[in-house]
C-alpha cells in the first residue's frame, strides 16, 4: 500500500493534496504536526471529508516531526482527533498513554506502534520490532537510517528474519531508498511518500514517481530487480531510461538506484534481492573488475573499466557500453569509412577518456591525448599506443594535427566551471567535429565555440542514452522502445 504523508499547513490544503494524488495512493497519514495550531480543531473532521483510510500522527522532533508544545497537549489533541474515526493512529514505542489506547480500541482505530532512528540501524531491531506491539492488533513500525552498504545488507536480513510478521519497516536516506520501492516484496505493510517538493522524511518520493516511474503497484516477489550502483547515485537519470523501457516492453522488472560504498557488502544484498543486472557508475567502474567472470570481455579488459553487470550462473559478466554509446551518434551521422580515416584528439585522461580512446581506435582513428597533468596523458598514451601532450601551448599546437574530431572528457564546462573551456587557446576552423561528453549543460562553452565556427557538434546526452539502450539490450535481450529516438 502507498501512504501519502499530508504535509499541508491547513486541512483544506491537505484535501487538495489528496484530490491531486487520489488515484496514486491507498491511504494518507495526517501529519498534524505540520498544521497551523488553529487548524487542529478541524483534525477530527478529516476522515469524514475523504474516501481514503487515514493515519493520525503528531510527530515529535526526536522522531522527525514538528510538534514542540507540551506533551499533555499532544495527548489531548490525539484524543480529540481520534473522535473523528481515524482508521489508524501512530503512537510512539516509548509513549505511555493507556487512556488513548483504550479510546483507540473503542473507536476501532488500529495503533501503529512506531520508532525512528535517524542515525543507524539498531543492532536489536528484530527483537525490538517483535516486542513493540502491546496487543496483537497493533502494527509495529520502524524507520531506520542505513549509512553504508553493510547497513543496507543488515536491513535486508532483518526483512528476511521478520518474513510473515505484520510490520512497517523502511530504510531512510539514500542507502535505504530501495526498501521504500520494494516494500511489497520485502513484506512491509505500507510505504510512505510525500507530495512533490514537500518531503516529510529523508528518501520520500512523490506518489506519481512511485506509480509511474517505479510502477510500485506491479512490484511483487516475482518482479526482476535491476539497478545502478554508485556513490553518489540518487541524481542519476538511469532509472528513468530503464524503467520507461521495462514499461514499454511490458516486462515485469524494476530498476533502482543503489547507493554503494563497498562493492563486496553490496554484492551480498544483490544475492538476497536476486538482482539480474546492474549499471555501474563512479566510483566503482574500476573496482568492480576483480569480481567479474573470467575471461573478461574484450572492451572491459582493454578499457580497464566496466559499466554493466549481467547476472550469470555463478558470477557477474561485465561489459562496457560507454564505448559503443560514445560512438553511436557518430555512426548515426558518418559512415565507418568516413570515421576510419580521421584523426582525433581527446581532452582529458580520466576514466571516461579511456573508454573513448578505445572506441576511437576500434573505429580505426589515430588518437592524440591532451591532459592538464601531462604525466597522465603520457601514461594513457603508452597504454593505448597513441600520441600525447600536456594541455599547454605545445599541446594546443599539436592539436591541429589531430583535429578532425575533438572530444572533451574533463569536468571543465560543467558546474561550477560552466563558463570555462579546457582548450580556450584553440581557434576552431569550422571543419572539426566537436564532441563534449558533459550532458548538463547540454551545450558547454567548448561546444558553443565550435558551433560559432560552424563545426558539427555532439553533446553527452545522446551518449548517455545510447549506453543505456545497449545496457537495456544486455539486460532484457530486447531493444529499448526508444532506441534511436533523440
Ligand atoms: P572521469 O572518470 O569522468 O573521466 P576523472 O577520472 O576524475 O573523471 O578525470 C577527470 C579528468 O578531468 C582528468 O583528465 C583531469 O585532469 P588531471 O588529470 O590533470 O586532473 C581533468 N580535469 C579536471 N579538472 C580540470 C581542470 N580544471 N582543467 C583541466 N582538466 C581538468
Amino acid at each position: 500500500m502507498i501512504c501519502l504523508a499530508l504535509t499541508g499547513k491547513t486541512i483544506d490544503e491537505n484535501i487538495e493534496i489528496i484530490s491531486k494524488y487520489k488515484k496514486y495512493i491507498d491511504l494518507v497519514e495526517l501529519r498534524a504536526d505540520f498544521l497551523h495550531p488553529e487548524e487542529r480543531e478541524k483534525v477530527s473532521l478529516l476522515p469524514g471529508m475523504i474516501d481514503k483510510p487515514a493515519i493520525l500522527t503528531y510527530r515529535l522532533p526526536k522522531d522527525g516531526g514538528f510538534f514542540t508544545e507540551d506533551e499533555s497537549l499532544r495527548l489531548e489533541l490525539l484524543s480529540q482527533g481520534l473522535e473523528g474515526g481515524f482508521e489508524y493512529v501512530d503512537l510512539e514505542e516509548d509513549l505511555e498513554a493507556p487512556e488513548l489506547e483504550l479510546q483507540a480500541t473503542e473507536k476501532g482505530t488500529t495503533i501503529i506502534r512506531s520508532f525512528h532512528d535517524f542515525d543507524k540501524v539498531p543492532e536489536d531491531l528484530i527483537q525490538r520490532i517483535q516486542s513493540m506491539p502491546r496487543s496483537d492488533k497493533e502494527i509495529p513500525k520502524a524507520a531506520v537510517m542505513p549509512t553504508s552498504s553493510a547497513d543496507f545488507h543488515t536491513l535486508l536480513t532483518i526483512f528476511k528474519a521478520l518474513k510473515g510478521t505484520k510490520k512497517i519497516l523502511l530504510g531512510m536516506g539514500a542507502y535505504g531508498f530501495p526498501t521504500r520501492i520494494l516494500s511489497n516484496p520485502l513484506g512491509s505493510y505500507l510505504t510512505y511518500c510525500s507530495p512533490e517538493n514537500a518531503s516529510a522524511a529523508p528518501g520520500h518520493v512523490d506518489p506519481v514517481t512511485l506509480n509511474e516511474l517505479y510502477r510500485f503497484k506491479n512490484i511483487t516477489k516475482g518482479t526482476a530487480i535491476y539497478g545502478i550502483i554508485g556513490n553518489p547515485v540518487m541524481h542519476t537519470k538511469s532509472p528513468v531510461i530503464h524503467n520507461k523501457g521495462f514499461a514499454g516492453i511490458n516486462l515485469d522488472a524494476v530498476y533502482l538506484p543503489f547507493q554503494v560504498d563497498s562493492i563486496e557488502d553490496f554484492m551480498k544484498s544483490a544475492e538476497i534481492l536476486n538482482i539480474q543486472g546492474l549499471s555501474v557508475t563512479i566510483p566503482h567502474k574500476v573496482d568492480i573488475i576483480p569480481l567479474l567472470e573470467k575471461p573478461l570481455d574484450k572492451g572491459v579488459e582493454a578499457i580497464g573499466s566496466c559499466n554493466t553487470l549481467i547476472k550469470s550462473a555463478s558470477s557477474w559478466k561485465g561489459v562496457n557500453t560507454d564505448a559503443p554509446g560514445f560512438m553511436w551518434p557518430l555512426y548515426k551521422t558518418f559512415s565507418p569509412e568516413q570515421l576510419g580515416s580521421k584523426k582525433a584528439a581527446v581532452i582529458g585522461a580520466g576514466g571516461a577518456a579511456r573508454a573513448i580512446i578505445f572506441a576511437l581506435q576500434e573505429a580505426g582513428m589515430e588518437v592524440l591525448v591532451l591532459n592538464r597533468t601531462a604525466s597522465k596523458a603520457k601514461e594513457l598514451a603508452e597504454y593505448f599506443n597513441c600520441a600525447w601532450a600536456g594541455l599547454d601551448d605545445d599541446g594546443i599546437a599539436k592539436l591541429s594535427d589531430y583535429n578532425d574530431i575533438i572530444v572533451q572528457t574533463t569536468s571543465v564546462g560543467m558546474h561550477p566551471m560552466e563558463d570555462k573551456n579546457p582548450i580556450a587557446g584553440y581557434e576552431f576552423t569550422g571543419s572539426e567535429i566537436a564532441y563534449d561528453i558533459i550532458y548538463v549543460p547540454e551545450e558547454t562553452v567548448f561546444l558553443k565555440k565550435a558551433k560559432e565556427a560552424g563545426c558539427p557538434i555532439f553533446g553527452g546526452k545522446v551518449m548517455l542514452l545510447a549506453q543505456g539502450w545497449d545496457q537495456f539490450r544486455l539486460f532484457t535481450g530486447k531493444a529499448h522502445p526508444q532506441e534511436g529516438v533523440v
